[in-house]
């Protein structure tokens, strides 16, 4: 659509004035309204053929939908713009219709205007847990940010979450160079296959080396790995995460934890590369560039041309991640143009905070009140391994008040959440199973940590703090009964009912029964 020669020579023009007016002033948010990668890949001869963010437009002039939210109460849809051509997401409006509710974001419209939408992941050679065997979608309010200074909300990618098109235009097919960026956060990531962004097999099943060549994000070892524990970025290139030219270990791929990363792979006929960098600030560094693995299938390439995110190319969901950005380009982009779409990056200013209501304090002793009208007097509680709402007052028995006591902790598997300690049984915290809360000590598996990691959001009715599942995040804790559970808003479970769903998942957070 708007790719025009005409406009693509002023944009390379005016491309090349902010960023030199970039060097010389440290930038800022003027650049994000002027110019975007996409334009930045454009001017060096390699455009974008599939451009999504639910954070930012990603041409200078780019107006339109960025993504569609879904609201669990009536399931209607509407569509979430920038503030501006070029600039941020609305994430206010967003705000406003979700408010009072859950939502979950049903596309992640492809900015290029070739049509390459990112929507729920069909089934493959691996079912997903939705109905149908698809995906979940991820909660829309789960990863919420700041860009430039205004809130904007990622892509929470628990595991079971994905996002596909196996229909796609423009996107490199067989041994075809194309290049691909993407922002994720770098505290959240897993051992699960596979946390993907990139190109895939157009079936959704594994059809063999070579079909695949994406970004991979997480700590898996299965195939390939770098120096430390991860999370590393390799390329997912069909039946193996490639660190360096050899599968297994490659010395010259580093963990990579900078709370927002950008991550860059691009290939073209026996040569392929893996980038990486600070999204924040600083420059890219080239982990890899050479030759394709020596293994039969991967020289030439099979590229199919699907898109995935979240997921692997046959659909294997057990990876986590979050994703505020990625494009993909038709052509090789050179080291150069990918320096210059770092440094827009940086410049647009991604940051924590987003303006939303900061959960309980990482090391104080708290209690958590429920909201609901009934059971405004009423703590999470534990009795031995059950957990459930009681009454507590300051008559109430000291035991009592210490089993409404709870230890904030840094979440046991997501920096960003917290978990909770019980203040009566040092080593046991607050975990889901089948759904349901229990106080169990903390076995240290990945599991464990997972089912007892909350991300505390804003609450839901507008009081206090709701706390969504890591691992389940469509998820919430919700009392029910005077039982706690994590609960979905109208799901199969009769805790799950939408009546009062948003009084019984908020919590104030007060002092605690026993300090
Ligand atoms: O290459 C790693 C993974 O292996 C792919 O993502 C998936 O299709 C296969 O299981
Ligand atoms: O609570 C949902 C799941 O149930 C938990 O993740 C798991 O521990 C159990 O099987
Ligand atoms: O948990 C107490 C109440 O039980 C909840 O508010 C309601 O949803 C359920 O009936």
């Amino acid at each position: 659509m708007a790719h025009s020669r005409p406009r693509r020579t002023l944009l390379a023009v005016a491309a090349t004035g902010v960023l030199l007016a970039s060097l010389f002033s440290g930038a800022g948010s003027a650049q994000a309204a002027t110019t975007g990668p996409c334009d930045i890949y454009s001017s060096g001869g390699t455009p974008c053929v599939a451009a999504h963010s639910t954070t930012r437009a990603l041409y200078g002039s780019y107006t339109g939908s960025l993504y569609q939210v879904r609201r669990a109460s009536d399931n209607a849809t509407t569509n979430i713009a920038p503030l501006s051509a070029g600039g941020v997401a609305n994430a206010a409006a967003q705000d406003s219709f979700c408010s009072g509710t859950s939502c979950v974001i049903t596309i992640i419209y492809d900015q290029s205007g070739r049509g390459n939408n990112l929507t729920q992941a069909p089934p493959g050679g691996f079912n997903g847990p939705a109905s149908g065997g698809y995906d979940n979608l991820a909660n829309a309010t789960a990863a919420p940010i700041s860009v430039g200074g205004h809130k904007a909300y990622g892509v929470f990618v628990a595991p079971g979450t994905g996002y596909r098109n196996n229909h796609t235009s423009g996107i490199a097919t067989g041994d075809a160079a194309e290049g691909m960026y993407a922002i994720f956060d770098g505290t959240h990531y897993n051992g699960g296959c596979c946390f993907d962004y990139g190109n895939a097999e157009t079936s959704s099943r594994d059809t063999g080396n070579g079909h695949m060549e994406a970004i991979y994000f997480g700590n898996i070892k299965v195939w390939g790995y770098g120096t430390g524990n991860g999370p590393w970025i390799m390329a997912d290139l069909e039946n193996g995460l490639f660190s360096g030219v050899n599968a297994g270990y490659n010395a010259n791929d580093p963990s990579i934890g900078n709370r927002f990363v950008t991550a860059v792979i691009k290939g073209q006929p026996n040569h392929w590369s893996i980038r990486g960098g600070n999204a924040q600030s600083g420059s890219l560094s080239t982990f890899y560039s050479g030759a394709r693995p020596n293994v039969s299938g991967y020289n030439p390439m099979h590229k199919e041309g699907a898109i995935i995110l979240g997921i692997g190319g046959d659909n294997s969901n057990g990876s986590a991640g979050t994703f505020y950005e990625g494009v993909m380009t038709s052509g090789y982009p050179s080291d150069a143009t990918e320096n210059s779409v770092q440094a827009n990056v940086t410049a647009a200013g991604y940051a924590t905070g987003g303006g939303t209501t900061t959960g309980p304090t990482v090391g104080s002793t708290i209690s958590l009140r429920a909201t609901t009208a009934c059971c405004t007097t009423r703590y999470i509680s534990h009795s031995g391994a059950t957990v459930s709402t009681q009454v507590v007052s300051s008559s109430s028995s000291s035991a009592a008040k210490s089993q409404a006591s709870w230890i904030v902790r840094s979440g046991l598997a997501n920096g960003s959440c917290v978990s909770f300690e019980s203040k009566d049984t040092a080593g046991s915290y607050l975990r889901h199973q089948n759904f349901q809360l229990y106080l169990h000590a903390n076995d240290g598996s990945s599991l464990f940590a997972n089912d007892a990691t909350f991300c505390p959001q804003a609450g839901m009715n507008g009081q206090g703090n709701s706390f969504m599942s890591n691992n389940y995040s469509t998820r919430y804790i919700r009392h029910y009964n005077n039982n706690v559970y994590i609960a979905s808003n109208g799901g199969s479970n009769a805790f799950d009912s939408s009546t009062s769903w948003s009084d019984d998942v908020s919590w104030v957070v007060t002092a605690p029964w026993t300090p």
